[in-house]
C-alpha cells in the first residue's frame, strides 16, 4: 500500500466583487472625445463602464470585494495566511495595497504582497496562491484583483479612454486535503511573458526611470500608452496558446471544458480566442458590455456574473485566460465548486 500522503489541492471556496455605482456610457464619452457609441460597440463590444467616485480607490474596492469573498468562503480575516493583491493601479507605490487589505480584514497572521502583471494579474496571483497551498506554505489565501483604471487613463486619448473601467474582485483559495476530487480545484495553471513587447502597453511616468515632474505631467506621461493592434494580436495568440497549454498540463481535452472566461478586454479579442480554440460560442462567457476592461479585476467579476446568471454552476469546468502589459499572460483550469454569491 502506498502510504505517501497526497499533496493538498488548491480550491476556490469564496468569491466577492465590488463595482462603483457611477456608470459612464459610450454616448457620454462621445461628448468629450471624437468617437461614437456605434464605433465603440462595433470595435470593442463595450457599451458602458463603472467609474470610481472621489472616495473610491483600489483599496476601498478591493477591501469590499475581499470582505464578501471571506463571507462567501465562511472564513474570518484571522484565518487567512496570505493576501495577494494583483493591481496595476495600487493605492501607493508602497506600502502594498495587500498590506492595507490585510490590516482592514484583520488578517493578523498573514503575509501580504502586491503582484504586478497588469491585466494578467489575477491569473498570476491565482497561480501563486495555488503554489503556496500545494507546497503547504499556506492553507487559506485571499486573492484580489482591484483597479482604478479611470485614474490612469488619458481622457483626451480616444483610442484608450473608451476601453477601461473600475472595479474589484476577490477569491478565497483554500487547501483541500482529502483524496476526493476537490470542488473548486484549480487543476492547472500556465504563466507566460514576453518583455520585449513591454513598450506596446505601459505607463511611462511615475517609476524610477521617469519620476513625476512638471514636465512629465505636462507631457501626459502618467497615463496609459498603448499600441492597440499589437496588444490585440498578442492577446488573441497568447490567451489561446496558454489555454491549450493549461489543458495539456491538466491532462484535459477541449471538450472537458464547459465554459471559457477570458480577460474582458474586447469582444473581438475574445472571439479571436474562441475561434482559434474552436470552442462553441455557447461556451464563452462575456460581460464586458457592462464594465469594459477592468484589468486584473475582469476575470473574478466575470466569474461572479457567470455564477449569478447561472452560466457557471457547481461541477462545471471553467477555463480562465488573461493577457496584459509586460506582455504577461496565462490561463488556468478550474473545476467550479459551490461558491456562494454575496450580494
Ligand atoms: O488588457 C489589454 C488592454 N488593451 C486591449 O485590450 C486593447 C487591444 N486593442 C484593441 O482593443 C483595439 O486595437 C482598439 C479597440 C484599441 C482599436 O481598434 P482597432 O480596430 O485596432 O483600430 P485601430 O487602432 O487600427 O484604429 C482604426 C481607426 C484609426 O483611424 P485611422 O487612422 O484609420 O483614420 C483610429 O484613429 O480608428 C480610429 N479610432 C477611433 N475612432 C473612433 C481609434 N479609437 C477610436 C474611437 N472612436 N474611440
Amino acid at each position: 500500500m502506498n502510504n505517501q500522503k497526497r499533496l493538498p489541492r488548491a480550491a476556490i471556496t469564496g468569491l466577492g466583487v465590488y463595482l462603483p455605482s457611477k456608470i459612464l456610457t459610450n454616448n457620454e464619452i462621445a461628448t468629450f472625445v471624437d468617437t461614437s457609441d456605434a464605433w465603440i460597440m462595433q470595435r470593442t463590444g463595450i457599451r458602458e463602464r463603472r467609474i470610481a467616485g472621489p472616495e473610491e480607490t483600489s483599496l476601498t474596492m478591493g477591501l469590499e470585494a475581499s470582505k464578501k469573498a471571506l463571507v462567501s468562503a465562511n472564513l474570518t480575516g484571522d484565518q487567512i495566511d496570505l493576501v495577494i493583491c494583483a493591481t496595476a493601479t495600487p493605492e501607493y507605490i508602497f506600502p502594498s495595497t495587500a498590506c492595507l487589505v490585510q490590516d482592514a480584514v484583520g488578517a493578523t497572521g498573514a503575509g501580504a504582497m502586491d503582484l504586478s502583471a497588469a491585466c494578467a494579474g489575477f491569473i498570476y496571483a491565482l497561480s501563486v496562491a495555488r503554489a503556496y497551498i500545494v507546497s503547504k506554505m499556506a492553507r487559506n489565501v485571499l486573492v484580489i484583483g482591484t483597479e482604478t483604471m479611470s485614474r490612469v487613463v488619458d481622457w483626451t486619448d480616444r483610442s484608450t479612454c473608451i476601453l477601461f473601467g473600475d472595479g474589484a474582485g476577490a477569491v478565497v483559495v483554500q487547501a483541500a486535503f482529502d483524496d476526493a476530487p476537490a470542488l473548486g480545484e484549480i487543476e492547472s495553471v500556465v504563466l507566460k511573458s514576453d518583455g520585449s513587447k513591454g513598450c506596446h502597453l505601459l505607463i511611462p511616468g511615475g517609476g524610477s526611470k521617469m519620476p513625476a515632474s512638471e514636465e512629465s505631467a505636462r507631457d501626459r506621461q502618467h497615463y496609459i500608452k498603448m499600441n492597440g493592434p499589437e496588444v490585440f494580436k498578442g492577446a488573441v495568440r497568447g490567451m489561446a496558446d496558454a489555454f491549450h497549454q493549461a489543458l495539456k498540463m491538466g491532462d484535459l481535452q477541449l471538450g472537458d471544458v464547459d465554459l471559457m472566461v477570458a480577460h474582458q478586454a474586447n469582444a473581438r479579442i475574445i472571439e479571436g480566442v474562441r475561434s482559434r480554440l474552436d470552442l462553441p460560442t455557447s461556451k464563452v462567457y462575456q460581460n464586458l458590455e457592462r464594465y469594459g476592461n477592468t484589468s486584473s479585476a475582469s476575470i473574478p467579476i466575470a466569474l461572479y456574473d457567470a455564477v449569478r446568471e447561472n452560466a457557471l454552476k457547481e461541477g462545471m469546468r471553467v477555463g480562465v485566460a488573461g493577457f496584459g502589459g509586460g506582455f504577461a499572460w496565462g490561463a488556468a483550469i478550474i473545476r467550479w465548486g459551490n461558491v456562494p454569491i454575496i450580494a
